[in-house]
């Protein structure tokens, strides 16, 4: 049967100003190709392949045991906000007591809180490119104007202090910084971050949300500062964001978090009550004791993600025209295919674009990445390291033989 079409007019035009998640739509083509029988490897997903650490798990089992399947206060049960209080102190040495703190359906919606609940129409937020896909669409979702900076591959892949300055205006309402960065891995030291927050604090009309979903994930001793930490004249204008789905390995239990101005957390919890009300329960239970529970784990992830990022750097740069930077952080690397524009693939197409490239490279090798494009910046694309060894170095051997045989 075919689908039934809309009557015009009956979808919102707030919906043609956005697109379906990018990584999303790789990781199910990957998916529905495994499910055809093909022989594909998914590196597009951004999840660790770990499984959530048991005693998270035992604990999410003790609170359906206990009767913990309600509604909650929808900024979050007081325990989670306590342990979210307590994690910024212990790890950010941020003050923010647990009426600042608010839990949300994962991270993704503690950024579409903190935007909708914020923008009106023209005002700009600033957006680093690469940048993680959902950030400009929930920014033109809210009716705001999205601002694309480029952070370049000769830096680092880091927003240099000039280029910040020049992007903001008199309506620029908040600059989205994350680091580690998704997909570039890249991230900040103290002083270069310092760099950033002298030209912020400049600028008092500026909001800052700083995305630390990967903030666990830094290799080689790499030290992990946060924006209000780093500048703590800018505590009053920063959301300090995080989750538990990339450092506990809980992407499905979709929790994440934040501590900022109790203003603005009662703005968003304002939004929450009329969307998604509170987090699952169980979830927020789990989540409890992911934050107080034994971290133990994390180094452990943290050396397997180092060894992945050190072998899948080491195995592209190696592949024909591909130069592949090494990035401090996150899962995630972010070669260029510039050396391979204008190059025939064998099945007669001329890669012109990365997303030529990643269509081309899926079809002859089975191995599916994100086009740079998806990111703001081209001619790249990501490879998500977070799965296993054999997998990645089956997956890099097919793109050095991909690479090779372009004509
Ligand atoms: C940079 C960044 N921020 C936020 C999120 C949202 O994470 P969650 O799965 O908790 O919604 C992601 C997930 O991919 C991410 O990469």
């Amino acid at each position: 049967m075919s689908a039934q079409a809309l009557p015009k007019g009956f979808l919102a035009e707030s919906l043609n100003r956005i697109q379906p998640s990018p990584t999303m739509a790789v990781t199910q083509k990957a998916r529905d190709l495994k499910a055809a029988g093909v022989d594909v490897i998914g590196l597009g997903a951004g999840e660790p392949d770990f499984d959530t650490p048991d005693n998270i798990k035992e604990a999410a089992i003790a609170a359906i045991r206990r009767g913990e399947t309600k509604y909650t206060a929808i900024e979050g049960i007081p325990e989670l906000r306590k342990a979210i209080a307590a994690k910024f102190k212990r790890e950010n040495h941020l003050d923010y007591r647990p009426e600042q703190t608010m839990v949300s359906s994962g991270g993704k919606m503690v950024v579409y809180n903190a935007l909708m609940s914020t923008l009106n129409p023209g005002d700009e937020v600033i957006c680093v490119a690469p940048y993680w896909v959902s950030y400009p669409d929930i920014v033109l979702l809210g009716g705001g104007k999205p601002v694309i900076v480029t952070a370049r591959m000769e830096d680092g892949f880091r927003l240099t202090p000039e280029v910040l300055d020049a992007a903001i205006t008199p309506k620029t309402k908040w600059i989205v910084l994350n680091q580690p960065c998704n997909p570039s891995g890249a991230c900040y030291t103290r002083e270069q971050l310092k760099a950033l927050t002298d030209v912020l604090m400049k600028h008092p009309q500026v909001w800052i949300l700083a995305d630390d979903m990967y903030e666990h994930l830094v290799f080689g001793g790499f030290k992990f500062h946060t924006v209000a930490e780093v500048e703590p004249r800018l505590y009053e204008r920063t959301l300090t964001m995080n989750g538990v789905s990339k450092a506990y390995a809980m992407t499905g239990w979709r929790i994440g978090y934040c501590g900022g101005p109790e203003a603005l957390i009662k703005a968003m919890a304002k939004l929450q009550s009329q969307s998604a009300s509170n987090a699952s329960s169980i979830a927020q239970w789990a989540s409890v004791e992911a934050l107080n529970g034994p971290q133990d784990f994390i180094p452990k992830f943290q050396k397997i993600f180092e060894e992945r990022r050190d072998l899948v750097v080491s195995m592209l740069n190696q592949a024909k025209g591909i130069e592949c930077p090494k990035p401090e952080g996150a899962f995630y690397v972010y070669p260029t295919i510039r050396k391979l524009i204008g190059r025939t693939a064998p099945s007669g197409k001329k890669i012109e674009t990365d997303e030529d490239f990643v269509t081309e490279l899926l079809e002859a090798e089975g191995v599916a990445v994100v086009q740079g494009t998806a990111f703001g910046l081209s001619p790249f694309f990501r490879i998500s390291y977070a799965t296993s060894n054999d997998a990645l170095e089956e997956a890099c051997h097919r793109i050095q033989r991909f690479c090779g045989n372009l004509a």
